[in-house]
């Protein structure tokens, strides 16, 4: 849908409000990037889905709007579709200042005629966080069937996460509590427990008697785009290493689970994060990053982060596992890349080249799984390499739920196995505040800076282009 919908033009609406299982979702940030971006679009796609018949949504900002105009400003979000109609009925705004403590007060009145599950979505950067829940809890609006969801980044570094947990703990118990990191929603990701817990021809193999190296890639074709501000604070290593990429080392590092439960994975992921050991890091940053918006004129902050490290344990004894995140690369794709030892078959030399053979969890743009063998060309004594794939779309259909709607859907559910408990989130910040990158190299808009070519010692960057 494109255009404001003006002030006058809408018809009134009359909503049949109703309690028991219907979820109120309040938005605080309600009128933000995530808000517009993410956050809206997939509570419509779930709306559409069947997914979420009874819902209100309260939309709160410092703004000042009528339920009207945040209605037209939330239809400039979504697509099309003829079930707009009947969604936008369960919208209301509220002007909220997150440090006017009356303004929380408001909300209650609004509560009266909502459902009595509550979401609060906390949209807004980690400085509000503190605040924000100390109002929810003075104005005892969080209840017994109520969630709190907190995007990320879940503090600046070490210090403020802990004293936000504390803070945060202190007023409500962890289950209550839904710490965000929505690559722990993509299809894929979820995925990555079930192909190695459920197919025991993987498992055995994920150890360092097979494995040479793992490369755990997010690679993206496009700068800071309008958060310039934002970024310039936090850079690579705190935007995305210290989460998304620590949260996929995780899964892949874990040993098997007793359970396929929140506690039980969680239990295994923080294992896994402790055992985090770095051997080397190095930082970048691209050409022209300085003139974006909202950037400091000498900035040094990193846009791209590469690091090497090991995971101390048996399993994985001496088993490099490289992490890339990087800006303005030439091409957007995030996958895991296993390399195995190179074979040995004992072949003459004119067999040719036999490839190492690699287990590829593509994440996005495409998603599936394929190892990479070595097969024979017909009629001649020699190998080429092969896929055999399992192409998630192809089964699965192109239009599997965003990352955005899992974990909406999930945080209804109350299923927190794809939400960062607080030790995570510790130890997380313990593996960053364990790094010490130099300065950031340049590189150029596309392309791989030498440095990060050199960076990895054994072979190349897995499909990184440039
Ligand atoms: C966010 C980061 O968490 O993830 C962004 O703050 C990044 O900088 C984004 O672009 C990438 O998410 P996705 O789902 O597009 O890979």
């Amino acid at each position: 849908m494109s255009g404001f919908l003006t002030l006058g033009k809408l018809p009134n609406f009359k909503v049949k409000r109703m309690k028991g299982d219907r979820v109120t979702f309040v938005l605080l940030g309600g009128t933000g990037d995530l808000a517009r971006k993410k956050l809206l679009p997939s509570l419509f796609n779930l709306y559409k889905k069947g997914k979420l018949d009874e819902f209100d949504l309260i939309g709160t900002s410092r703004e000042d709007l009528s339920d009207e105009e945040y209605i037209g400003e939330v239809s400039t979000a979504l697509e099309e579709g003829r079930e707009w109609e009947k969604f936008r009925e369960n919208i209301r705004y509220l002007q909220l200042d997150f440090y006017n403590s009356e303004d929380y007060g408001k909300l209650r009145s609004h509560f009266l005629e909502c459902g009595d599950h509550r979401l609060f979505y906390l949209a807004t950067l980690p400085d509000h966080f503190d605040v924000i829940t100390d109002n929810l809890n003075k104005r005892d609006l969080v209840n017994d069937s109520s969630k709190v969801l907190y995007e990320k980044p879940f503090g600046d570094d070490l210090q403020t996460a802990r004293n936000l947990n504390q803070c945060v703990s202190e007023l409500f118990p962890e289950e209550k509590i839904y710490r965000i990191d929505h690559y722990l929603d993509k299809e894929l990701v979820g995925d990555l427990s079930i192909l190695r817990f459920s197919n025991s021809i993987v498992e055995p193999l994920l150890t360092s008697n097979s494995v040479n190296h793992v490369q755990i890639i997010a690679s993206e074709d496009f700068g800071v785009k309008d958060r310039g501000e934002f970024y310039d604070r936090y850079g690579a290593v705190k935007d995305f290493f210290q989460s998304h990429l620590l949260q996929l080392l995780s899964l892949v590092g874990m040993s098997r689970p007793k359970k396929l439960d929140a506690r039980s994975i969680r239990d295994k992921k923080v294992e896994v994060l402790k055992e985090v050991k770095i051997l080397d890091s190095m930082t970048g940053q691209y050409r022209g990053y300085r003139g974006e918006k909202g950037v400091k004129d000498d900035s040094k902050t990193e846009t791209l982060v590469a690091v090497k490290a090991h995971l101390d344990n048996r399993r994985w004894n001496g088993v490099p596992f490289y992490l890339l995140s990087g800006k303005n690369l030439a091409r957007k794709y995030s996958e895991i890349y296993v390399e195995f030892e190179r074979p040995d078959a004992g072949y003459p030399a004119e067999v040719g080249n036999l490839v190492p053979n690699s287990l590829v969890v593509s994440i996005q743009p495409d998603q599936g799984i394929y190892f990479e063998i070595n097969t024979k060309v017909p009629g001649k004594m020699s190998t080429e390499p092969a896929k055999m794939q399992f192409c998630h779309s192809c089964h699965h259909g192109p239009n599997t739920p965003s990352a955005y709607e899992n974990l909406l859907a999930q945080a209804i559910a109350g299923d927190q196995r794809s939400f960062v408990r607080y030790d995570e989130i510790e130890e997380q910040w313990k593996v960053v505040s364990r790094l010490n990158p130099s300065e950031p190299v340049t590189y150029r808009r596309g392309k791989v800076p030498s440095e990060l070519k050199k960076f990895i010692t054994e072979g190349s960057w897995h499909g990184l282009e440039g």
